[in-house]
C-alpha cells in the first residue's frame, strides 16, 4: 500500500464549507467526486453525491442449486466443499539456521504484519486541516523566488498571493499566515508602518477576505519587518530592546490587523506581557472574536536564517537573545506558557519544530490549549537541499517530519510544505 497516512478533504470545493466533507480513507477514490458546488440556475448551490450499489447485486439474485439445509447436511456428512489449501510455508534461504522458536509471550511485530493492520493501529493522523501555510508577500507584481528556500516565493499581493491561496484551498489547506517584505523606505526605528491601516498586510487581508470569506488568516505581530534595526522591538541607544514601549506598538499593530479582518493575531516578538496587552487592546476595540496565537516558546535559533533572507530582516547588529529563549532551556518554556495562558492566549506555539519536540510535548502535557508547532525556514530548507542533492527522499522526509510534530502533540503546524504535503495527502503528485 502506498500510504497509511490519513487523507482529508481533497476534491472539496473551497467555496463550500470545510465542515461538511471530511472523509477519511487511504486514498481518495477518483470516481467519488463532489460536485464542485456551482450555482444552479435557480440560484441555489447544489451538491449531488450519488452512491450506487455494486453492479453485481443490481437486479436479480442468482438461483441457488442447493438449499441451505442440503448444504449443511453435506457438511455434516463429511462432504465439505473445496476451498483453496493453506499455502505452503515460504522457504527460507539456504543456510538459514534451523532453530527452536523462542517462547515469547509478546511479539510486537504481530501488530505490524500488514499494511491494513498497521493502518488500524496508527496512533497519530495528519490532515491538510492541521496545516497553516506561511506566505511571503511584497508590493511587486511578480513572484520572486527566495534563494534559500527552494519552492518559496515572495508573492505579489494582488495576484500571486491570491493564486497560491486558491491552490492551497483546493487540497484542504484553509489557513494561512502572512509575512510582509516591507520597502526599506518605510522602515523606522519605531516600526510605525506596522500599524498603517493601508499597509501591505492589511491590504492583503482585505483582498483575501473579499475573495475567500471563509479563509482563516493568521498574522505575525512583531516589529522586525518594519524596523530599520531588524529587531522585533524598539532598540534603545545602548542596544537594549525596550519592552513596554514595544508592546504599545504591537497592540496598535494587532488592532490594525484585526480591523482589516485577521482571524488570529500571532505575537512572535517574545516581549513580556504582550498577550494580555493585545487581548485588552483588541477587546476595547470590539474585536472579542479575534484569537491570539502566542509564540510562547520561541527560541533564539539559527534555523531562522532563510526566513530573514526572504524578508531581508536580519538584525543590523547583535542578536535576539535578550528576548528569544535560550535553546538550552526546557523549564523556562513553562514560565512562558503559564504567563500566556493567564493573559488569555488561545493557542500556544513552539518554534522551531523538529529540534524542539520535547517542548511541544511539555506544553501539550501541561496545557489544555491547542498547541501549534512552527516548522521553520531552516528545517524546510534542509529537507529541500537534502532532496535536491538526492541524499534523502524529500517527500518521505517531509511527511515523516510533519507526522512527528503531530505525534509530539502539535494540533496545528505552520509549515512551508503545507501545499506540497496536502497534495501528497490527497494522492496528487507535485
Ligand atoms: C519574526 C519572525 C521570525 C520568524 C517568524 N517570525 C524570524 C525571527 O524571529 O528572526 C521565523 C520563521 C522561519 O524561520 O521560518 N518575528
Amino acid at each position: 500500500m502506498a500510504s497509511t497516512i490519513v487523507n482529508a478533504p481533497c476534491t472539496v470545493p473551497s467555496v463550500k464549507g470545510f465542515e461538511t466533507q471530511n472523509y477519511v480513507g487511504l486514498r481518495p477514490i477518483s470516481s467519488l467526486r463532489f460536485n464542485p458546488g456551482r450555482t444552479s440556475s435557480s440560484g441555489r448551490s447544489r451538491s449531488i453525491f450519488v452512491v450506487r450499489a455494486s453492479e453485481r447485486f443490481d437486479g436479480h439474485v442468482k438461483k441457488a442449486e442447493m438449499s441451505i439445509e442440503e448444504c449443511e447436511a453435506a457438511v455434516v456428512a463429511g462432504n465439505a466443499p473445496e476451498a483453496p489449501p493453506v499455502p505452503p510455508k515460504p522457504a527460507a534461504p539456504a543456510g538459514t539456521p534451523v532453530i527452536q522458536s523462542y517462547q515469547l509471550t509478546r511479539r510486537p511485530r504481530r501488530n505490524r504484519k500488514s499494511p491494513a493492520l498497521r493502518a488500524s493501529f496508527q496512533e497519530t493522523s495528519i490532515s491538510p486541516a492541521n496545516f497553516v501555510y506561511p506566505l511571503f508577500i511584497h508590493e511587486g507584481q511578480e513572484d520572486t523566488p527566495i534563494g534559500a528556500m527552494p519552492g518559496c516565493y515572495r508573492l505579489g499581493w494582488r495576484h500571486g498571493l491570491v493564486e497560491e491561496v486558491a491552490k492551497a484551498r483546493e487540497v484542504g489547506v484553509n489557513s494561512i499566515v502572512l509575512f510582509p517584505k516591507v520597502p526599506d523606505a518605510l522602515k523606522s526605528p519605531t516600526g510605525d508602518e506596522a500599524y498603517n491601516d493601508n499597509g501591505l498586510v492589511p491590504r492583503a487581508i482585505r483582498l483575501l477576505k473579499d475573495k475567500f470569506p471563509d479563509l482563516v488568516i493568521y498574522t505575525d505581530v512583531a516589529l522586525d519587518p518594519y524596523s530599520s534595526d531588524g529587531h522585533d522591538g524598539i532598540v534603545r541607544e545602548d542596544g537594549v530592546i525596550m519592552n513596554d514601549e514595544t508592546v504599545h506598538q504591537l497592540c496598535k499593530q494587532a488592532v490594525s490587523q484585526a480591523r482589516a479582518g485577521a482571524d488570529v493575531v500571532s505575537p512572535s516578538d517574545m516581549m513580556d506581557g504582550r498577550v494580555g496587552a493585545i487581548r485588552a487592546a483588541l477587546d476595547s476595540e470590539g474585536f472579542h472574536h479575534v484569537s491570539i496565537m502566542s509564540y510562547t516558546a520561541k527560541y533564539a535559533s539559527s534555523f531562522y536564517g532563510p526566513f530573514r533572507e526572504a524578508l531581508d530582516s536580519n538584525p543590523r547588529f547583535g542578536d535576539k537573545k535578550t528576548y528569544q529563549m535560550n535553546p538550552a532551556n526546557y523549564r523556562e518554556a513553562l514560565v512562558e506558557a503559564h504567563e500566556d495562558e493567564a493573559e488569555g492566549a488561545d493557542i500556544l506555539l513552539v518554534k522551531p519544530g523538529l529540534p524542539y519536540l520535547d517542548i511541544i510535548r511539555l506544553l501539550r502535557n501541561q496545557s489544555p490549549l491547542p498547541i501549534a508547532a512552527y516548522q521553520v525556514s531552516g528545517e524546510y530548507s534542509m529537507i529541500k537541499a537534502g532532496g535536491v542533492l538526492k541524499m534523502i527522499d524529500e517527500e518521505r522526509v517531509m511527511m515523516e517530519s510533519l507526522m512527528c510534530l503531530r505525534r509530539a502533540g502539535a494540533d496545528i503546524i505552520l509549515t512551508y510544505f503545507a501545499l506540497q504535503a496536502a497534495r501528497c495527502l490527497c494522492g496528487e503528485k507535485k
